[in-house]
């Protein structure tokens, strides 16, 4: 099979690292970029996390190397654009940084989420919240280079998603995981993405020095995020969820979750502008 997940492959050689400019660039945006880059970059060892899990399922062993080559790559594409953004920043040292503090359980031999169905679930999660996210930050920035690096990331995201839960639907049919256990596995791995791993990888890669301090960096990461969100990723980021959960996507239990999300949005932004400026 071919070493592309999602048959819609491209190089860093396509990026047009030529319409880059230092002048456009914003540093708040340059800080997400650097996170983002080492979270990304870490994809081979999700590979190998997924391969245990699945162990036997050999065409999904595949899909995930060939998934986790293309999140690699999204690492180093968004790595060279920060280092071009910024001669200090190191991508490979902060790499190592980030990989001595944040390990994923790579004996795991079942998944953490008690089934490969719930496996699939949390793995759509994060492509939806990913394709949200580097949509929201393509239109957000205004430095060209980078606009097009998350245009294309964000293509990909989406395929991911496409690509995960085609396969949580054989093994649906094969576990008949129930759409309660579906909505719960989803709703935690909502809450998990405000956990270690960014805040982690935010420091890893914008600290200078000073210990870490989960919630500072928490915060900091959060703050600067949600500033991008518009009401039109989190519509798309709800129907994709109510898909993933086996719910209706577009009855009145979305419409709340629309609500809420934008509410949350919303408060977390707030909470983390003032957490910031009180520090
Ligand atoms: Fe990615
Ligand atoms: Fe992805």
């Amino acid at each position: 099979m071919s070493r592309t997940a999602t048959g819609r492959d491209w190089t860093l050689e396509d990026i047009p690292w030529d319409i880059f400019d230092a002048q456009k660039v914003d540093p708040d945006i340059l800080k997400l970029v650097k996170a983002a880059s080492l979270v990304e970059y870490n994809g081979g060892d999700y590979a190998t996390y997924l391969c245990n899990v699945f162990r036997g399922d050999h065409e999904f062993q595949d899909a995930a190397r060939a998934w986790a080559d293309e999140e690699v790559k999204h690492g180093r594409a968004l790595g060279r654009w920060a280092e071009m953004a910024d001669d200090s920043f190191d991508f490979e040292r902060s790499f190592q940084r980030f990989v001595e503090g944040f390990r994923l359980p790579l004996d795991a031999t079942r998944s953490v989420r008690g089934s490969r169905s719930g496996e699939l679930v949390a793995r759509c999660m994060v492509e939806i919240g990913t394709s949200s996210y580097y949509t929201a930050l393509a239109e957000a920035a205004e430095e060209p280079a980078l606009r097009a690096i998350c245009s294309k990331i964000a293509g990909d995201e989406f395929r991911h998603y496409k690509l995960f839960y085609s396969y949580l639907n054989r093994y649906l049919e094969r576990e008949g995981m129930g759409r309660l256990r579906r909505a719960l596995v989803a709703l935690g791995r909502v809450r998990e993405s405000e956990d270690d791993e960014l805040a982690y990888a935010y420091y890893a890669a914008n600290g200078e020095g000073e210990a870490y301090d989960r919630e500072r960096c928490s915060h900091a990461y959060l703050q600067r995020t949600c500033a991008f969100y518009r009401s039109r990723h989190l519509r798309r980021m709800v129907v994709m969820s109510f898909k993933t959960a086996g719910l209706s996507p577009r009855g009145r239990l979305a419409e709340w979750a629309w609500r809420f999300l934008s509410w949350r949005l919303r408060h977390r932004h707030q909470m983390a502008k003032m957490t910031n400026e009180a520090a």
